[in-house]
């Protein structure tokens, strides 16, 4: 589904004109659609309908309690790294016993309390960490239920950064090792060996790596079945793309179709861990055109959003769409004579006001601008204000989720007291 429709209101979000927000919310603002939110996660469903399945969403990719409500309210599971993360998905109405704790360094106060909450499932990542995780069990009196998260040495093709599956990355157990860990984990009392786990990388478009790796994880089920050991659940992890800009990305049960056709007929529980794909494009970042400012090689625009609200482009040279949304009208005469007629379509550099060349949030975009100007960024559902700072003193962005006709505050944008509230100076 597209998340902007036009209509005589201007762009809207659902029913919902982005100036309307704008003017309600102010800028920058994040702005999400239950209905996009309930789309991405009804198209696992279907792709999953018939299976024993279930969808943990990676809570990294947006982690705003009122998603993570809508997600619960759909029966979702979730996948978390932290206890931060696990105190969200409660906070929010999700149940424990659905969540997923991955991570290459839990703590053991996250061990403890993940344990007290009673989670599915704990995917281990180290030899240490299983016998860390046995100790802790054992001194909270409770069992640990476990996957081992293997590392199947498959390409997942995609950005270096979130590829995560090659022999190469800090993340899982070595395929190799794999076996003795799980007869390791056989004789730790505190232990109760339920399934494993793989995640191989992020923005996945080619499903065959995927499709690949789980080959990989049943001939390794298998032979731990011949000697016994039972596995009850397969996790895939998550990785499927979305598309940023001019990417050919399949619809999830055809990127899905080849990674189940190998798990056919299997009786293990299937759980997935989708971030990027069930939030991505459900949620855009609203910002205002600040300044326009002609340079001798460059036009620049600067907008009120910057790299501290959307580090995805700075980070990973990261593209994603903008697109004008609302004309401005506090246009200076002096600027729109510099740079020409408000309507003449010009090649711009839309960039942040933060103190860095790698400021930026578009290269070269092709647009006709005014100061005042609202601009939507487009596909930033996933990994925007997840992963926002308060960089330059920066308060971060409002967030707003859209339900049909109304828009909701789901985070109050923040105030500048509160950024320096935690600190002292000294006597
Ligand atoms: N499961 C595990 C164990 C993961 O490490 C990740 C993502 C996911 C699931 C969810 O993957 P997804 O379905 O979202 O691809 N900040 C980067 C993405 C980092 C992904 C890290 N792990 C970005 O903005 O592109």
């Amino acid at each position: 589904m597209n998340l902007l429709n036009n209509t005589h209101d201007g762009a809207c979000v659902e029913g919902v004109a982005l100036t309307a927000v704008a003017a309600q919310f102010g800028t920058p603002c994040y702005v999400y659609s239950r209905a996009a939110l309930t789309d991405a996660h009804a198209s696992y469903q279907t792709a999953l309908a018939g299976r024993n399945a279930r969808i943990c969403y990676a809570v990294k990719a947006n982690s705003n309690l009122a998603i993570l409500n809508v997600f619960a309210r759909l029966g979702a599971g979730f996948d978390i790294v932290s206890g931060g993360e696990l105190a969200r998905v409660i906070a929010a109405g999700g149940d424990p016993a659905k969540v997923v704790f991955s991570g290459v360094g839990k703590s053991r106060a996250e061990m403890r309390q993940a344990l007290l909450a009673g989670i599915h499932c704990f995917n281990v990542e180290s030899a240490s960490e299983l016998e860390l995780l046995n100790t802790v069990a054992g001194e909270t009196g409770r069992r640990a239920p476990i996957a081992l998260r293997v590392n199947p040495n498959v390409d997942p093709k995609t950005h270096p950064y979130i590829s995560t599956g090659l022999k190469t990355s800090k993340f899982g157990v070595a395929f190799a090792s794999a076996r003795d860990l799980y007869r390791r984990a056989r004789t730790l009392p505190h232990l109760d060996i339920r399934g494993i786990a793989c995640h191989i990388g992020s923005q996945l478009l080619d499903p065959q790596p995927a499709a690949d790796a789980a080959g990989r994880v049943l001939e390794l089920v298998d032979s731990l079945a011949a000697e016994g050991i039972d596995l009850q659940h397969i996790d895939l992890g998550g990785g499927m793309g979305i598309r940023y800009h001019a990417e050919t990305v399949l619809p999830t049960a055809d990127y899905l179709a080849p990674l189940l056709a190998r798990l056919a007929g299997r009786k293990e529980m299937l759980l997935f861990e989708p971030g990027r794909s069930l939030v991505g494009n459900a949620g855009l970042l609203l910002t205002r055109v600040e300044v326009l400012k002609p340079g001798e090689e460059k036009n620049f625009a600067v907008v009120d959003a910057a790299m501290n609200d959307l580090a995805r482009p700075a980070l990973y040279d990261a593209f994603h769409e903008i697109v004008k949304v609302g004309a401005g009208g506090t246009a200076s005469a002096g600027i729109a004579a510099n740079m020409g007629t408000a309507s003449e379509t010009r090649t711009y550099e839309i960039v942040g006001p933060i103190c860095e060349s790698g400021d930026f949030l578009g290269h070269d975009r092709e647009l006709a601008l005014a100061e005042g100007d609202l601009l939507a960024i487009l596909s930033a559902g996933a990994y925007g204000m997840a992963m926002s700072s308060n960089y330059n003193t920066r308060p971060r962005a409002a967030e707003v989720m859209v339900d049909g006709d109304q828009a909701h505050l789901i985070r109050r944008r923040e105030e500048v007291a509160q950024l320096f509230a935690l600190e002292s100076v000294l006597p």
